[in-house]
């Protein structure tokens, strides 16, 4: 038998067990899973907890048009150090992608920038030539309402548009939330601006989606009422850790401003205990940064959206280590249903799946710092909670984090 390229030995969630097992990987791939294995290469973290490279569906990676608060190096470098190998980047960049050349200028932008594998949205507007731009885009983004940078389309555009059969089988993520519901009062807190933008937005926007026709796969961004998983029932759903984690109760002024707005702490609660319950699809990230210049602003001014793609992995490897959560529900909601979703051969430690692997000494608690994360934004909303970061990260069988440094960068590649 030939040897293999690479062994990596470690522990592995296998159905409902951990097991120490050796992974044989031959050009990027997983071929071989067992007990024993040789390779030209044998690392052995057989005290470590290898999980599937997270998939993030929901970034915004600001390149180009907005890179003093991210680029597709600091965004995909970011990613990389929070164990996080694939990220889908989203259209309102600047220009926004809304047509072919649009999407080409933005891939050439990126070039050799990504240090993971990346998709990247185009947004479906009244004219988006559906039948080219899927050649190239990992899904379409539908913006129902005003939010930073994106210009929304009206609910009577959406209904033509959702109807053109060239979407049949395309991944369509809905900003979920009807402008009709929005009250037009003046925003100074994280409660006024969740009065101004109110859960019965998502609500009737979610219900409204579900009442029309499409063949396309349809999916809710950002939830965050319990309420819209309801209308969803059927349709693929995504939270975000800051829904999960943080309320209008949390102590972050215009830094905590964001689209859906934070709720307080009782719905918090409950979309916490509906992730628990394995009533989530999907975590995104939402990574949407601004600068701390911007973010100082007076509340009213300061654009919504905060960081998250460095963070998000290793705040629930947090909660599986404190036994809150099973590892299980964290690789299925950050890791395979993301992979499903889009019918990719990652997100699985399997044989024919690709070796993005991520690495955890499950022992190593730490807070995180803002000032210790990698998006050229500087800053985290969830500065001191509890996280465990990756020692090492592998991106097709590739070691890009190595002892907790980028070891090699420009790796990533379309996965379109
Ligand atoms: C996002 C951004 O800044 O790009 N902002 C946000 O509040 N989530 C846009 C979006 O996803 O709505
Ligand atoms: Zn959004
Ligand atoms: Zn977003």
């Amino acid at each position: 038998m030939t040897e293999l390229d690479l062994v990596i030995k470690g522990r592995v969630l296998i159905g409902n067990e951990m097991q120490t097992i050796c992974i044989g990987i031959e050009d990027g791939k997983i071929t071989v899973l067992g007990k024993d294995l040789d390779g030209d290469k044998f690392l052995d973290y057989s005290k470590y907890l290898i999980m599937p490279g997270g998939i993030d569906i929901h970034t915004h990676m600001r390149d180009p048009g907005f890179t003093d608060k991210e680029d597709f190096h600091t965004g995909t470098m970011a990613a990389a150090f929070g164990g996080t190998t694939t990220i889908m980047d989203m259209p309102n960049t600047r220009p926004m992608v809304t047509n072919v050349s649009q999407l080409k200028d933005k891939l050439d932008i990126i070039g050799k920038k990504a240090n993971v594998d990346y998709g990247l949205y185009a947004s479906l507007t009244p004219d988006s030539d559906i039948k080219v731009l899927k050649e190239l885009a990992v899904g379409f983004k539908l913006f129902m309402a005003e939010t930073t940078s994106a210009v929304p389309i009206s609910e009577e555009d959406i209904r033509n548009k959702l109807a053109d059969p060239e979407l049949e089988g395309q991944v369509v993520s809905v900003h979920a939330e009807s402008p009709e519901r929005f009250r037009d009062i003046e925003v100074t807190s994280l409660d006024t601006h969740d009065d101004s933008r109110p859960a019965s937005a998502e609500i009737i926007a979610v219900e409204n989606i579900t009442q029309m026709k499409t063949s396309a796969i349809m999916h809710f961004a950002h939830l965050t009422d319990l309420m819209s998983f309801e209308k969803a029932f059927g349709y693929s759903n995504e939270i975000t850790p800051h829904h999960m984690f943080l309320s209008t109760s949390s102590d972050l002024g215009a830094r905590g401003r964001v689209n859906p707005p934070l709720r307080n702490i009782r719905e918090q609660a409950s979309l916490f205990t509906a992730f628990v319950k394995a009533q989530v699809g999907i975590i995104a990230s939402d990574h949407a940064p601004h600068t701390m210049d911007e973010k100082k602003m007076p509340f009213g001014e300061a654009p919504s959206g905060l960081p998250g793609v460095e963070t998000r992995l290793p705040m629930m490897l947090a909660l599986v280590q404190s036994e809150q959560v099973s590892l299980r529900l964290v690789q299925a909601t950050c890791c395979h249903n993301p992979a499903r979703l889009f019918s990719l051969s990652k997100g699985q430690i399997d044989v024919g799946f690709d070796a993005d692997l991520s690495i955890f000494d499950m022992t190593k608690n730490t807070k995180i710092k803002g000032e210790r994360l990698h998006s050229k934004c500087g800053w985290t909303p969830f500065e001191d909670y509890n996280a465990i970061f990756p020692d090492h990260v592998f991106l097709r069988g590739r070691k890009i984090i190595s002892d907790g440094k980028l070891i090699e960068s420009g790796t990533g590649r379309n996965i379109v």
